[in-house]
């Protein structure tokens, strides 16, 4: 018997018999008595907003080793790799549908100067990366270098222009250097190094944190200057850019306020950065995969803020914008420790563990919840900064957990999310409480629904009773990640630590489906 199974916040049978009696006392009888239990309601007939696959994108910033040796190692190098690119990376990224690539930064955005970035590699002026380690850029990774790279990954590259230290003409120039098949100046300087076609540049932001790095900016002057570079990106023909305004920092709701206001009408999105900070403190952020229940329970339960700030930044963006046209993009998200002993301070080189899978999915959960609002969002960062998907050591390369994650939810990039009632058990720890279980659903264009659940109890596990309504399933698989201990990583000598595997312990009686979900998971089920 689980001592925490008594922490249900009701008696599952009187739940149950809520619901319809007849079925509740088949599904009691399936729940197993060391199970906590939950009951999970998906609305399968009231199809909501599509969930933009957008939500699933990556940020890759000229930080630490995101770009050089992680992406980039170039065409001499050992290291396999397409035209400097790592082979292993792009098959790794490939595989896991990346929709979306936001570069070059993050705060390295408003300070770089994207001239620098094209031509001859060797002739490429250098710059000190101030933001991060005052490290020497070479420029090698330039604007064709990434655009190349987001054909070989199959993802759309979402651009940030510099407003805080460019200028107008600057920003104005390379976005007819990219997208213009004209007979013009930019144009044909494009030509000369080498790419004929114009790109399409789809998602461009008009700076990055421009109430912070990206300039120090009042919100009314920085929604001034947001309509001065409008005005001067231009939509050439057969290319159509989504300007992305710089938006708020986790609840500063007056920036999102005076921005939809000035220059709302002229976005089509908004950012958001929210980033899980232990107890919001950044001087003492806990390591990545030595940590206490304590620590566990802090980061799982704080993430969850990420919910109360969407709908709050999304209420004031209504009250401008009631038709949903502009959207919300949380462009920076995730978990921040602190680095790893003996790295540079400056590259933000973290591990990753099963925390942060679960973390990952339980933020994953909330975009779909509000998928009429939520647009885009890019986890910070896709290799070896900060949350990422992947690690690199010279040749070597590690899949970290919330790579995994990431893989088996974009089964929902594009899907119908649909509405859920739950009603589970807390995870209690020290006095203070937290729901134990996050769950999201979707139906795809084949009529398949998925349901992915996150159960961030690390003891107990939680038998969830799932009503369908309008559904009856007939076949269920499913995945599953968890692992032994709650600081289980994935090292470049034990890759397979936390890794995926089937996930079988559910069962079905007539229209509903029971699945027991292990202590400390991320499931997701497939229903045909
Ligand atoms: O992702 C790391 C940094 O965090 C970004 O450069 C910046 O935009 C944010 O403060």
């Amino acid at each position: 018997m689980n001592p925490k199974s008594n922490r249900i916040s009701r008696p599952a049978a009187l739940v149950l018999s809520r619901l319809v009696p007849a079925v509740a006392l088949v599904w009691a009888a399936a729940l197993r008595a060391e199970d906590a239990t939950c009951q999970l309601t998906v609305h399968a007939d009231q199809p909501g907003a599509v969930i933009n696959p957008n939500i699933y994108g990556q940020f890759a910033e000229h930080l630490g080793h995101g770009i050089y040796g992680g992406i980039w190692v170039g065409e001499d190098s050992p290291i396999p790799n397409t035209r400097g690119m790592r082979n292993d990376v792009i098959d790794a990224l490939r595989h896991l549908r990346v929709p979306i690539l936001r570069w070059p930064g993050g705060c390295f955005a408003d300070e770089y100067h994207w001239r620098d970035g094209i031509g001859p590699r060797s002739s490429r002026p250098k710059m000190i990366n101030t933001n991060w380690g005052g490290v020497v850029e070479d420029n090698a990774f330039g604007t064709h270098e990434f655009l190349d790279f987001c054909e070989l990954i199959g993802a759309e590259p979402y651009i940030t222009g510099n407003l805080g230290s460019g200028t107008v003409q600057e920003m104005h120039d390379w976005v007819e250097y990219m997208t213009s098949d004209a007979d013009s100046p930019m144009a044909n300087l494009r030509r000369k190094n080498g790419r004929n076609e114009p790109w399409k540049i789809k998602y461009f932001a008009i700076g990055n944190e421009n109430w912070g790095c990206g300039g120090d900016m009042t919100p009314e002057f920085y929604a001034d200057q947001f309509r001065r570079y409008n005005a001067f990106i231009k939509n050439y023909p057969g290319n159509k850019v989504a300007r992305i305004a710089c938006g708020p920092s986790d609840d500063d709701y007056a920036w999102t306020d005076t921005v939809m206001k000035i220059a709302g009408k002229r976005a089509d999105g908004l950012s958001l950065h929210h980033y899980t900070v232990m107890d919001g403190n950044w001087k003492q952020k806990g390591s990545a995969t030595q940590f206490s229940e304590a620590e566990w329970f802090a980061m799982l339960s704080q993430t969850l803020k990420m919910d109360e700030l969407i709908t709050r930044h999304s209420g004031i963006m209504d009250h401008y914008d009631p038709e949903k046209k502009v959207g919300l993009m949380v462009d920076e998200w995730g978990a921040w420790y602190d680095v790893e002993p003996g790295t540079n301070p400056g590259f933000l080189y973290q591990q990753n563990s099963l925390r942060d899978a679960i973390l990952a999915g339980m933020n994953l959960n909330i975009f779909h919840k509000h998928a009429d609002r939520v647009q885009m969002s890019n986890i910070a960062q896709m290799i070896n900064v900060l949350q990422s998907m992947i690690l690199t050591d010279g040749p070597k390369m590690v899949l970290t957990p919330t790579y995994h994650v990431f893989a088996m939810y974009n089964v929902h990039q594009g899907a119908h999310m649909l509405p859920t009632d739950l009603a589970g058990p807390e995870y209690r720890f020290r006095g203070k409480a937290m729901p134990a279980i996050s769950a999201s659903a979707s139906r795809d264009a084949q009529g398949r629904i998925h349901i992915s659940f996150c159960n961030a109890d690390p003891h107990a596990g939680v038998a969830v009773a799932c009503r369908l309504v309008g559904v009856s399933p007939s076949k269920v698989t499913g995945t599953v990640l968890t692992a032994d201990s709650i600081g289980a990583h994935n090292t470049f000598d034990r890759p397979g630590a936390v890794s995926p595997a089937a996930f079988t312990d559910f069962s079905r009686e007539g229209d509903n489906l029971t699945v027991r979900l292990p202590a400390k998971s991320v499931t997701v089920v497939e229903i045909d």
